[in-house]
């Protein structure tokens, strides 16, 4: 069966660009009829113009078949869903029948019908005669037209099967989705042209390949010749500074608009450099996705991907794992972003059976490897943004990348070839890698990486810039230690930078889960929720870990002295002229001035206005923030770019006077209670029940976190829970009453000998409450324990807003969190909840000086670590979708120590040792007072 065939395709035009022409075109998206089979074998009659198709469902074209109604997405990350037997597909093969019926407008001749993307084997007919097939999901397919359309009504017949020997080259990690899900159009357009345009020492070059002339009138270029070479004074494109010009080529029979960018990429002394200066990827990995379309995303999707990139301060984009829409590419050109475009290529279910049978490896599957670079390059040759062509991802090694490379090198050697998947690197120009550790790639960057067995290729190797394709895995809460790269990166010339696995959460839209992952359809195999790991959320509000990012890629560096800022310009090619800088002084976090600064255009040191607060008491910040002096494309003025914060006095916590009042006064027994004020704590067990009239249980030690995916898919959950550490015992063993009230408790989980000694000592503090806990473990605590905090719950409702004085407005952890700043924050209890898809621990604010919760305040010594639920800990352990969590009968408070760190173990290292929590012994120091 021809679905077997190791061909690419058949009855295809050679692959051209992808271009803007004014040619007559006809826009063939829209309803089409439809109709699904389970298995291949179904007659073809429906490709003739007679058939009858009333019975049919309606689809909309782009879109995936099973998005609609019409089967069930599935989702599997390495594992194919289907035996791996190349090239040989199950007899359950969804097939989806499309019939288009469009009238050719008056005086048409001629014409190529383009698919932009159909996965995975389509076959194509028009008015009954067949044109060909393809295959290559997300690349383009042209087929001659012409022979067979008619005047009037034309009947345009597409199948789409879900397998073919090709679904052996396309095992990226993400939904299965089938279906006609770009444009499709009927074109007059057959240009075809090769733009370049370089750029050095402040001089452009400009030539083309092709027919006709090409003329820049901004540049006085009128009619230039294929093949003739022009150098003139014009600006460079980088993503920081896209500058384009217009340029018209034309032909005897249309004429087409390009926008022109002059820039060269080059490796010097293994460094990547653009224009001649070193090039640092602030990168994202994107997938196409979209919560309700799936892969069919809009224009307006994908600008607004490309303007939160640059809000975010991301400079560049990996197109994992596959070209992306072609319009994508035209706003990376427009707004500015570098692009390492990749093909459509991957092979990751054979490393699950020893790499056996590789396509990578397999001659036959050669042309069709091939004939995916080629198409790739061909669309995308002429995007100033695309700077580097990636061979594809996760496919192993063998022969054929080698045929990929040498063709890529010979038909565009201006651009660097990437793949990660071959350590020897012998078809690339750049080192790659994904996931590696800090140490690791502080080894690569000191060049004193583990050499290769083959002493020429780790030469070779040994000169390349180095670049992780993938870092950072931002799976749930995390990633952790984005900062820690982000110094490696910027400390190492031969360091290139990096991209953050990955852009967005492909949680699909779904009436009962919210967001729907791996196995919510009932697939069989699938990967759960290892599809929910982008920095926004699937419908693309950002994610904490966004906001980190945003901070740790800033272009602008402060760096606080005596009474002086220094201002660094971090930006590759531009220089600050374009930002506005503002100095804020806030007194316990009220602000009391404001002023401009005025900043040189390189940087440099500036000095600060003087600043203290308004009285002695008061924690005193200065904040400066560099923001965009005037409208960009992609923000607006007032956009803040970057920003620093220096403390100008002493931290409140630790000004608050130290011995409190004593107990005995104003004590009262009363039963089984012993009150004082407003609170009270019942006399066997030494709890504190009821708190300034506010009936509650705790303050209690904990130690247990909902696990983050870093924690489970990093090993450490598996292990807390074998401790127990999610049900521990508290025994009391002494309650004493005195100058304080002293609780001394064993906090242990059952089935061990660990334990850890709790003292909670109560004395009265002004018109309050304070409270000392002191730790002491017992045993050996071999590994990093979740959390040390204490617990403690309220009626609902009790609290419905948090104020504070601490770091926010967003979570923090002892490795996340660099986005946010010291100040006074509000936020309800709502707002309060990161919700992560997959819910787990999350919401953290660092530092916290106080908190008010409305009935009570919280004061730390100097600070304490905040979390505040409508549910438990626990509920949000179980939890596997958001709906799960509902608000309960009680307001969980976490009042913490410390924080085990975040890492990025789902898919790389752990936390860095610095960000371990481990057991050991602490005091603890917490006021209540009354609100
Ligand atoms: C990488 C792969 C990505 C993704 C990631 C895990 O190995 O290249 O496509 O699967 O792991 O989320």
């Amino acid at each position: 069966m021809d679905l077997e065939t190791f061909s690419p395709g058949s009855g295809l035009l050679e692959p051209r660009a992808a271009l803007r022409s004014d040619a007559p075109a006809l826009d063939l998206n829209g309803t089409w009829r439809f109709r699904l089979s389970p298995t291949a074998n179904v007659p073809d009659d429906f490709a003739q113009p007679a058939f009858d198709d009333a019975g049919w469902d309606e689809l909309p074209v782009p879109s995936h078949w099973n998005l609609h109604g019409h089967g069930a997405p599935a989702y599997t990350n390495v594992d194919f869903p289907i035996p791996v037997d190349p090239p040989h597909v199950p007899n359950e093969n969804p097939t989806g029948d499309y019939r288009r019926v469009f009238d050719l407008p008056e005086g048409w001749t001629g014409g190529r019908l383009r698919f932009e993307g159909a996965d995975s084997f389509a076959r194509v007919w028009l008015n009954g005669h067949e044109l060909g097939f393809w295959t290559g999901s997300r690349l383009p397919a042209e087929f001659d037209a012409g022979p067979y359309l008619r005047p009037g009504r034309n009947v345009l017949a597409v199948r789409v099967h879900q397998w073919s020997a090709a679904s052996y080259l396309e095992d990226q990690d993400m939904w299965w989705l089938p279906g006609i899900f770009r444009d499709v159009t009927l074109t007059r357009s057959t240009a075809d042209v090769f733009v370049r345009a370089s750029y050095a020492d402040g001089r452009g070059t400009l030539s083309f390949e092709g027919s006709g002339t090409l003329s820049v009138p901004e540049l006085g270029v009128a009619d230039l010749a294929p093949g003739a070479e022009v150098t003139l004074e014009a600006e460079p494109w980088t993503a920081e500074t896209p500058r384009l010009y217009d340029a018209v080529l034309t032909l005897p029979e249309e004429t087409v608009r390009l926008r022109v960018g002059f820039r060269t990429i080059s490796i010097v002394d293994g460094v990547l450099l653009a224009n001649g200066r070193p090039l640092l990827f602030k990168g994202v990995n994107r997938h196409e996705f979209h919560p309700e379309s799936g892969r069919a995303v809009t224009y307006e999707t994908m600008r607004e991907d490309v303007l939160l990139m640059k809000r975010h301060n991301v400079n560049a984009v990996r197109t994992s794992h596959y070209p992306p829409h072609p319009d994508f590419l035209d706003l990376c050109d427009e707004l500015g972003l570098w692009v390492v475009d990749e093909c459509d290529l991957e092979t990751h279910g054979f490393g699950e059976v020893g790499w056996r049978g590789n396509p990578t490896d397999d001659p036959r599957y050669a042309d069709a490897l091939l004939d995916r670079m080629r198409r790739m390059v061909e669309r995308d040759k002429n995007h100033p943004s695309v700077i580097m062509w990636s061979l594809g991802n996760e496919a192993g090694v063998g022969r054929n990348l080698a045929v990929m490379s040498d063709w890529t090198r010979e038909r565009d050697p201006s651009r660097p070839i990437h793949y990660e998947g071959d350590r020897s690197c012998a078809h690339t120009d750049v080192y790659s890698r994904m996931y590696a550790s800090h140490a690791e790639v502080e080894l690569i960057g000191r060049r004193e990486e583990a050499p290769l067995d083959d002493p020429e290729l780790d030469a070779r190797r040994r000169g390349m810039p180095f670049m992780q394709c993938e870092y950072a895995h931002a799976m749930g809460n995390g990633p952790g230690g984005l900062a820690e790269y982000q110094e490696l990166f910027e400390k190492y010339p031969r360091l290139a930078g990096g991209f953050i696995w990955e852009w967005i959460d492909h949680g699909l839209a779904h009436p009962e889960y919210e967001y729907a992952y791996g196995g919510d359809y009932g697939e069989p195999v699938h990967d759960s929720n290892f599809v929910i790991d982008g920095l926004v959320f699937p419908d693309r509000t950002p994610s904490p870990g966004l906001i980190d990012l945003k901070k740790v890629f800033e272009p602008v560096r402060f760096e606080f002295g005596d009474g002086v800022v220094r201002v660094v310009n971090g930006h590759g090619f531009a220089d600050l002229s374009h930002l506005e800088f503002l100095a804020t002084v806030e007194a316990d976090g009220k602000t009391v001035a404001e002023h401009r600064l005025t900043v040189p255009a390189e940087g440099g040191e500036v000095k600060l206005p003087a600043a203290t607060g308004p009285d002695p008491g008061s924690e005193v910040w200065l904040i400066v923030r560099a923001v965009l002096a005037a409208d960009q494309p992609w923000a607006g003025a007032g956009h803040e770019v970057a920003w620093g914060q220096a403390l100008l006095s002493p931290l409140v916590g630790e000004a608050v006077e130290g011995a409190p009042a004593t107990w005995t006064a104003g004590l009262v027994r009363d039963g089984g209670e012993i009150s004082v004020g407003e609170s009270a704590f019942d006399l066997e067990t030494g709890r504190l029940v009821r708190l300034f009239g506010v009936e509650v249980e705790g303050p209690r030690l904990g130690l247990w976190r909902a696990p983050t995916d870093n924690d489970t898919y990093g090993g450490l959950a598996g292990k807390w829970r074998g401790l127990g550490l999610h049900r521990l015992t508290h025994r009391v063993d002494e309650v004493e009453i005195g100058d304080a009230l002293t609780v001394r408790t064993r906090v242990a989980p059952a089935a061990t000998d660990l334990g850890l000694r709790a003292t909670y000592t109560w004395t009265a503090a002004g018109a309050g409450l304070e409270l000392t806990v002191d730790v002491e473990p017992e045993g050996d605590w071999a590994d990093p324990i979740p959390r040390l905090g204490l617990d403690m719950t309220l009626p609902a409702g009790a609290v419905e807003n948090v104020t504070w004085f601490g770091r926010g407005p967003g979570e923090a952890y002892p490795d996340t969190g660099m986005a946010a700043r010291v100040g006074r924050w509000r936020a309800s209890l709502d707002e309060f909840q990161t919700p992560y898809v997959f819910p787990q621990e999350n919401g953290h604010r660092a530092d916290v000086r106080w908190a008010d919760f409305g009935a009570f305040t919280v004061r730390g010594f100097p600070v304490f670590g905040l979390t505040a639920r409508p549910w438990s800990a626990f509920d949000l352990d179980r939890a596997r979708h958001r709906p799960d969590l509902v608000p309960g009968e009680r307001v969980h408070l976490g009042l913490d120590l410390a924080q085990q760190g975040i890492g990025t173990a789902t898919c790389g290292p752990g936390a860095l040792p610095a960000y371990d929590l481990r057991a050991g012994r602490v005091t603890f120091r917490l006021r209540f007072e009354p609100s």
